[in-house]
């Protein structure tokens, strides 16, 4: 879909669940617009702020000093609203108004089905990955997934040192309702016994209590399990594994402090990229887009195409973490 008229005004909002690296790339739209001359709005809220009509100037110095801080400084919500035709329309209707002919949006994959329908009702639209679960089929990388499996990471470092201090079981809960990426990236580099995924409901819990009994038999000192929150029920788990295996089990719930923290380099030089390349985008002529990473380049797809695209955990990522957790 090609831009209907030359852009002027660039608004940029965030959507859905925050990830490290949103500001970054707020700051690569800001910074990239005002370079070519354009004004820029931000949006506070999502498309929630949207409806609200809480809309910003920015200015370069607005995003100063930003780039390193975790969660986003537009802030973010869900908006139900945004899911009705009526919403849309009004949406669409509150763009015209405070003259926002360009939108970056970004987020997962919710915030791109409300990005297609302002492109379809003639708001210059692209959008960035933006999420913590990796869980957006037509790119290899989204904005925050790299700081939050590295915070996942080091917190179940530090769990496997005292689990093994005290020959211990420890189930550890990563985020991932629907997508096992976090899940799966820790319990290979964590070097976890078993990993849980929401892809992979089920799993066989006969079978982990026959492997920590077999393995308190050859010594070994500590058994940890990933556990995706799609699966769940940590705690539960926990009790049921430690009465059957007579081996002390505690369950770690990591929760949302996997998605603040200072973003890591490759999510602030991603996000930038993809920042920038949104605003060039759209001073191309082009809507109704939406950024990737593949292959080792940044490309860019039409978002209907996208959103029809599926995903799921390469088998032999799977396969590969059983074999090296034996
Ligand atoms: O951002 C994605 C995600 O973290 C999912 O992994 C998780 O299920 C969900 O968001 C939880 O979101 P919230 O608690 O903000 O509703």
């Amino acid at each position: 879909m090609a831009a209907k008229k030359e852009i002027r005004t660039i608004g940029v909002l965030t959507s859905g669940g925050d990830a490290p690296g949103m500001n970054a790339a707020i700051r690569a739209v800001v910074r990239t617009a005002l370079g070519k001359g354009l004004k820029v709005r931000g949006i506070r809220k999502g498309f929630q702020g949207l409806m609200d009509e809480d809309i910003i100037d920015l200015s370069a110095r607005d995003v100063s000093d930003t780039i390193q801080r975790g969660g986003t400084i537009l802030q973010t919500a869900r908006c139900e609203e945004m899911r009705t035709e009526e919403g849309q329309q009004k949406a669409a209707a509150i763009c015209k108004k405070y003259g926002i002919d360009g939108l970056v949006v970004i987020g997962g994959d919710g915030s791109f089905a409300g990005a297609l329908k302002l492109a379809e009702l003639g708001i210059n639209t692209i959008g960035l990955p933006g999420t913590i679960d990796l869980d957006i089929a037509c790119t290899e990388y989204t904005i925050g997934f790299d700081t939050a499996v590295n915070t996942a990471m080091e917190a179940i470092d530090k769990i496997r040192d005292t689990s093994t201090s005290h020959e211990r079981c420890s189930i550890v809960e990563v985020m991932g309702r629907d997508a096992g990426y976090l899940a799966l990236w820790c319990g290979i580099a964590n070097g976890a016994e078993r990993i849980l995924l929401p892809e992979e409901h089920d799993y066989n819990e006969k079978a982990i209590i026959e492997d920590i009994q077999a393995c308190r038999k050859r010594g070994k000192k500590n058994y940890i399990i990933i556990n995706a929150e799609g699966i769940g029920d940590s705690i539960n788990m926990a009790k049921r594994i430690e009465e059957a295996t007579g081996m002390e089990t505690r369950a770690t719930i990591l929760g949302h402090m996997q998605r603040g923290g200072s973003p890591t380099c490759k999510d602030r030089v991603y996000a930038s990229i993809m920042g920038a390349m949104a605003v060039d985008l759209l001073s191309e002529g082009k809507t109704n887009r939406v950024v990737g990473y593949r292959h080792g380049e940044y490309v860019d797809f039409d978002i209907k195409e996208a959103l029809g695209m599926n995903k799921g955990i390469p088998d032999y990522q799977y396969e590969i973490a059983r074999e090296l957790a034996l």
